[in-house]
C-alpha cells in the first residue's frame, strides 16, 4: 500500500471528527500554540483547558510574560504538575522578546534552541503554527504508525531511527497538508486508536491497518503504567508550591514543615524545589516563587 492511500481518509475524518479546541481554533498565533504545546506535554486536555486560557489572557504575547516575574509565571502554572516547564517558557519568552523581537522564531532550529523545547514541540509549533513540514511525533501518532504500517501494538518506550523515516515518509510532502496530517493523526491517537481500548468500528484507516490485518497481536506492554503519585516527592513538592502559590509574601519555614509530616522527604523537595529555581529563600530564611522574595 502506497504511504499516500491513508491521507485522504484520515484528513477527512479529522474534518468532520476533530474536538474543537481553542488553539485548533484557525488564526491562533504562534505564541498560543507553544504555550498549548507546552501545557499539553504529559497533560490531559481536560486539565490544560483552564490553565491555557487564563495564561493567554493575562500574557497574549511574549513581551507581556517576559516582563512579569518567573513567580508569576509559576503561580499561574496552578496544579498543571511538571512547574519546571513554567519556567522555561517564562525563559523562552525572555528569550523570544530579546532574541527574536517579540515573535515566536518559525524555523525548527530556532525553535528547539529555546528553553522547554524538544524536538516534538519545536515539531509542532513548526507545523501547526507557520504550516511548515515537520515530523510531529507524540505517542499518539506514533501508535497509529506504529499500527497503520507495522502491524505492531505499541510503540517502543524511545523514537527509533526505523520509526523517524517512517513518518517521514507517509508525511504529506507540501507544508499545509503535512501539519493537517500530523493534527489529524494524533486525534485519532487520542480517540480513537486508543493504547488500551481501540475504536476499530469508528476508524477511517482500519481497512488500511496493518495490526488489525494481522489479528492484533499484543505488545510487550512495556508501558510504563499508571504513576503512583500519594506520598510521593512529586506530591510533596505540589503540597510546597501550593501553599507558596496562596501567599503574596513569603512564608516562614515552620508554615512550610507543617504541609508535610515526613522530615527528610520534605528537606529532599524542598531542596529540589529550591536547586531548580521554583523557589527561593529570602534573607531571613522564609521561602517564596522566584522574584518574590522581598517581603512586603
Ligand atoms: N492539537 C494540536 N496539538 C495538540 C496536542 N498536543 N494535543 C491535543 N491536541 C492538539
Amino acid at each position: 500500500m502506497p504511504a499516500s492511500a491513508v491521507h485522504q481518509p484520515l484528513l477527512s475524518w479529522y474534518c468532520a471528527n476533530a474536538r474543537t479546541l481553542p488553539w485548533r481554533q484557525p488564526g491562533t498565533d504562534a505564541w498560543r500554540i507553544l504555550v498549548s504545546e507546552v501545557m499539553l506535554q504529559q497533560t490531559p486536555v481536560s486539565r490544560v483547558l483552564p490553565v491555557y486560557e487564563s495564561w493567554v489572557a493575562r500574557w497574549p504575547a511574549p513581551p507581556a510574560l517576559a516582563r512579569d516575574s518567573a513567580g508569576q509565571a509559576v503561580r499561574m502554572w496552578g496544579r498543571l504538575g511538571y512547574p519546571r516547564r513554567a519556567l522555561r517558557l517564562h525563559a523562552a519568552a525572555v528569550l523570544i522578546d530579546g532574541q527574536h523581537n517579540g515573535k515566536v522564531p518559525q524555523t525548527y532550529a530556532e525553535l528547539r534552541a529555546l528553553p522547554g523545547v524538544g524536538d516534538y514541540t519545536a515539531a509542532a509549533v513548526a507545523a501547526f503554527a507557520y504550516r511548515r513540514r515537520a515530523v510531529v511525533l507524540d505517542t499518539n501518532v506514533r501508535r497509529v504508525l506504529g499500527r497503520v504500517f507495522a502491524g505492531v501494538a505499541n510503540p517502543d518506550r524511545g523514537v527509533t531511527a526505523a520509526e523517524r523515516r517512517l513518518a517521514e515518509q507517509v508525511l504529506p510532502d507540501d507544508g499545509p497538508t503535512a501539519a493537517a496530517w500530523s493534527v489529524a493523526a494524533m486525534e485519532l491517537g487520542a480517540v480513537v486508536c486508543t493504547a488500551r481500548a481501540p475504536r476499530c468500528a469508528d476508524c477511517p484507516i482500519s481497512g488500511l491497518c496493518a495490526w488489525r490485518r494481522r489479528g492484533y497481536p499484543a505488545g510487550d506492554n512495556n508501558r510504563p503504567g499508571g504513576q503512583r503519585y500519594a506520598g510521593t516527592d512529586r506530591q510533596c513538592r505540589g503540597r510546597i508550591l501550593e501553599l507558596l502559590r496562596g501567599s503574596d509574601v513569603p512564608v516562614p519555614r515552620q508554615v512550610v514543615d507543617a504541609v508535610w509530616s515526613t522530615a527528610p522527604q520534605r528537606e529532599r523537595a524542598l531542596r529540589s524545589l529550591l536547586n531548580d529555581g521554583l523557589v527561593v529563600e529570602t534573607s531571613e530564611g522564609a521561602l517564596a516563587l522566584p522574584d518574590e522574595a522581598t517581603s512586603s
